[in-house]
């Protein structure tokens, strides 16, 4: 079979299911083709996307914009790696760091190696500025976090499916409960080795977990007190996915490490990032830290292009208004429902609460017919469906997608 030679559904399955490792368990949809909120099958059935790539293509499928600045930079100049200069790095640089407000960003490909980027410069800075003895500093971290899939950031998981037969484990993270402010102050009042406090402003994987209302402000203000970076995950809930540009501007906190991956580059590319101010990132010092692709001129030119989607078509705002319009439909229809328990999120993050086990498969069955209906959307865990349409949908595309959702739901009432 030639790489061009069109392939059915079934095939398509068939070769991964032969030739790719069993490392995923997708829906069994086979998209060629994707347009701003619709993706399509091979066979040309139609699917509203509600999972965007878990949550990177917050801009739409194949944004023009995106599309334009990466085929025109392909065509230009790929990678140099950063053996020397290129023209386009520092102008991203430039960009990134007013748009977010930092001093400097570190660049970097997918959302693992910016945490693990992360972890490294809270660690450095830990022995290098806070003064902890060398190899003693500890990072503190939530249970039930999503950050990735390397050994050290799978060392600090609970999921033991992400974690079993992946040891040994790398060492220096206390894990505290999600959204418990007591637990951190007790933590960093006990321990004077915490460098860092590492959390999700919204735990996504986990099934769109929303912390209780001034959570994040009075946990920045307590790593502030015990002299401990606040490193905020904005891998999922950045780039205006929870109707603000961050996560965190929800509550007006300003981390101390900022780490951003997926919708960074509207999901056309792998790009993700690091940013912190001088005194912070000016521990990385030329040799302590790379990638041969981190920074290359494609990445910089898409994740510019990305951004400025984002703040001209006023995505976050869209987010947050498609998202009240959301949560507020679902919780009319929980009211006569038995299926869903409830519904909860920020902006375009969002997920329900399917009323069955943990272990049953009831929500993947939901997914199955939601499919049928033509829209696309997985469960987190369990009994959770994640709901994270593009941004750039309409109002009567998102109505058009609670009237199938509810459709499908009543199916299994
Ligand atoms: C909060 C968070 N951090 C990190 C990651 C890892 O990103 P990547 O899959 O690009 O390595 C994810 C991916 O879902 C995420 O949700």
């Amino acid at each position: 079979m030639a790489v061009l030679d069109h392939v059915t559904s079934q095939q398509a399955i068939n070769l991964e299911n032969k030739y790719g490792a069993h490392n995923y368990h997708p829906l069994p949809v086979v998209l060629s083709r994707g347009e701003g909120v619709f993706v399509w099958d091979v066979e040309g059935k139609k699917y509203y996307d509600f999972l965007s790539a878990y949550s990177a293509v917050n801009q739409g499928h194949c944004h023009p914009r995106i599309v334009g600045a990466m085929t025109e930079q392909a065509q230009t100049l790929t990678l140099t790696s950063r053996a020397f200069y290129n023209d386009m790095l520092g102008k991203f640089e430039k960009y990134a760091s007013e748009t977010f407000k930092f001093d400097k960003l570190l660049p970097m490909n997918t959302g693992a190696e910016a945490v693990e980027t992360a972890l490294k410069i809270c660690r450095k800075w830990a022995y290098e500025v806070k003064g902890i003895d060398e190899n003693e500093a500890e990072i503190v971290v939530c249970e039930n976090n999503f950050h990735g899939r390397t050994t050290t950031i799978i060392s600090f998981s609970n999921d033991p499916v992400a974690r079993k037969n992946f040891g040994p484990y790398t060492k220096g993270f206390i894990k505290i409960d999600y959204d418990n402010l007591d637990a951190l102050e007790h933590t960093l009042k006990t321990n004077s080795n915490v460098a860092g406090f590492l959390v999700e402003p919204i735990q996504g994987e986990a099934g769109v977990y929303v912390p209780t209302e001034g959570y994040l402000e009075k946990a920045k203000a307590l790593c502030k007190k015990y002299n401990v970076l606040f490193i905020a995950d904005e891998v999922q809930t950045g780039i205006a996915r929870t109707g603000k540009m961050l996560a965190v501007d929800h509550e007006n906190v300003k981390p101390d490490i900022l780490i951003l991956g997926k919708a960074l580059s509207g999901g056309a590319y792998p790009v993700s990032a690091v940013l912190a101010n001088d005194n912070i990132m000016n521990v990385i010092q030329p040799g302590n830290h790379g990638s041969t692709f981190g920074g290359n001129p494609i990445a910089a030119a898409v994740a510019m292009a990305a951004l400025e989607v984002v703040k001209d078509e006023d995505l976050a705002n869209n987010a947050h208004q498609l998202g009240e319009l959301f949560r507020s439909e679902l919780s009319k229809f929980i009211e006569t429902s038995s299926i869903v328990n409830a519904v909860r999120g920020k902006g375009l993050l969002n997920a329900i609460l399917i009323n069955d086990t943990e272990d049953s498969d009831t929500a993947w069955n939901i997914c199955l017919k939601l499919r049928d209906n033509g829209l696309l959307a997985k469960p987190t865990h369990g009994n959770i469906i994640r709901f994270a349409p593009p941004l750039v949908m309409t109002k009567e595309q998102l109505l058009d997608c609670v009237a199938i959702v509810t459709k499908t739901l009543k199916e299994f009432e």
